[in-house]
């Protein structure tokens, strides 16, 4: 029989951390021929996940531009990946996520009449507005799907609830089978500063924040509080690797600029952050993939966004909503830091998002939805 030609295609730097695993599933299986597609929404920060995963990608679109619009980045890949399907034409393209490279990938095959993959499906906030695009992005990528791989049995009523009935499988997030590849016992970093803090004796924070939806006053206010955690806790040391976006950049160096205990520093690669993440007291963030890896690793989050689509961590306990009020962050914060009982509660490591073993789940799926097996996967019971 003839190999299944499965295209995988992503552009950003969460995308590539949670499709690297699968591809390198894909490639170790007989049954598939694995091709790689990377539209490159994302550069620096997506080579550096490809340098680390060793991923080559035989087509590369390098459609980034500084302060691009959403506009630009959908056409530039519309197009693009519309050349690329004209010269293989994969049985399967897999698109991940709620990017604009993961919409405008489904789109593009969805043209070509090749069958769509989502991995990370059914997600849902109900507002179109926020996450922004994202939201929207997922949604419209349900629909044009013919696979949808969900991490948890949430997600997958989330899609029966929109009437979609076929081709659903429960598999965990692949992130968590990432994470099981980069969290070692001594790593060295290669920043000094990350090598020399205190992490028993001090209270490492770890920050990151880059949603368009918090452009404007909400990140403003996010940056505000920070600043504010940080005098007020001077046995805190808040790291902040910052998102190389020029409107999250212009933030956090206008507010946080010049604080002792606070470290601006570059993206870090993910093994680096993996490893930040497991020797830190706390998180504060508005990333979707924090929210999913710092459960995992025991470490209390406080989310900086009104909703999150990721609700099952909220209900373990371990995840806070703390939205975007300035004083509302501060409060949440300051009870983590003052409060050992209130931080006891928090810190506790849960698994609701996977069990490391997504990637095999999804191939499996695969092969069985395209009737090479009669085997469903068992889904991972969330
Ligand atoms: C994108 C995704 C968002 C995801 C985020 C992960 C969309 C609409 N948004 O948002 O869902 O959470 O990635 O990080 O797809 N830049 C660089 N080098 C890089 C990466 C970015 O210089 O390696 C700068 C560029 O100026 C770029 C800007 O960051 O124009 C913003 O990048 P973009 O992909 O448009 O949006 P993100 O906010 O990163
Ligand atoms: N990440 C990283 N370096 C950083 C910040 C984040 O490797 O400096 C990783 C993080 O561990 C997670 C993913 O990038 O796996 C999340 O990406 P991001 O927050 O950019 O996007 P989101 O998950 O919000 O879409």
């Amino acid at each position: 029989m003839d190999k299944l030609k499965v295209m995988t295609i992503f552009g950003t730097r969460p995308e590539a951390i949670k499709m690297a695993p699968l591809v390198k599933e894909l490639e170790s299986r007989p049954e598939f021929e694995s091709l790689c597609c990377v539209t490159a929404q994302h550069r620096q920060m997506l080579d550096s996940v490809l340098d680390i995963f060793r991923l080559k990608p035989q087509f590369d679109l390098d459609i980034m531009e500084q302060s691009q619009t959403l506009s630009t980045i959908t056409s530039k890949c519309l197009l693009g990946l519309e050349k690329v399907f004209q010269e293989v034409r994969p049985d399967l393209v897999l698109v991940h996520g709620d990017t604009s490279t993961t919409f405008a990938g489904a789109l593009a095959a969805f043209y070509q009449q090749i069958a769509v993959g989502h991995v990370e499906a059914g997600l849902r906030t109900g507002d179109k507005y926020s996450p922004f695009p994202e939201e929207m992005n997922r949604s419209m990528v349900s629909r044009l799907a013919e696979l949808h791989f969900c991490p948890t049995k949430a997600n997958r009523r989330n899609l029966e609830a929109e009437g979609i009935s076929k081709g659903l499988f429960v598999t965990g997030n692949t992130v968590i089978d990432a994470l099981q590849t980069t969290v070692v016992k001594d790593f060295t970093f290669a920043e000094d500063v990350l090598n020399s803090l205190d992490y028993q004796g001090r209270r490492v924070i770890l920050v990151t924040c880059h949603r368009r939806e918090n452009y404007g006053q909400p990140m403003e206010d996010i940056m505000s509080a920070l600043a504010h955690v940080a005098r007020a806790h001077p046995e805190a040391e808040l790291v902040y690797p910052v998102h190389l976006s020029p409107v999250v950049q212009g933030c956090a160096h206008r507010h946080l600029d010049g604080i002792e205990n606070i470290h601006l520093i570059a993206p870090l690669d993910v093994e680096e952050m993996h490893n930040l993440m497991a020797r830190s007291y706390l998180v504060m963030t508005d990333s979707g993939g924090l929210q999913e890896e710092a459960p995992a690793l025991g470490k209390p989050v406080l989310v900086l966004r009104r909703e999150t689509e990721r609700p099952e961590a909220v209900e373990a306990g371990t995840v806070k909503l703390a939205g975007v009020d300035r004083d509302e962050i501060i409060r949440l914060a300051d009870q983590l830091l003052d409060d050992p009982a209130a931080y006891r509660e928090m810190a506790h490591a849960v698994n609701p998002y996977g069990d490391g073993k997504a990637c095999r789940r999804i191939a499996d799926g695969i092969l069985y939805q395209f009737g090479r097996t009669d085997r469903m996967p068992e889904p991972f019971n969330s």
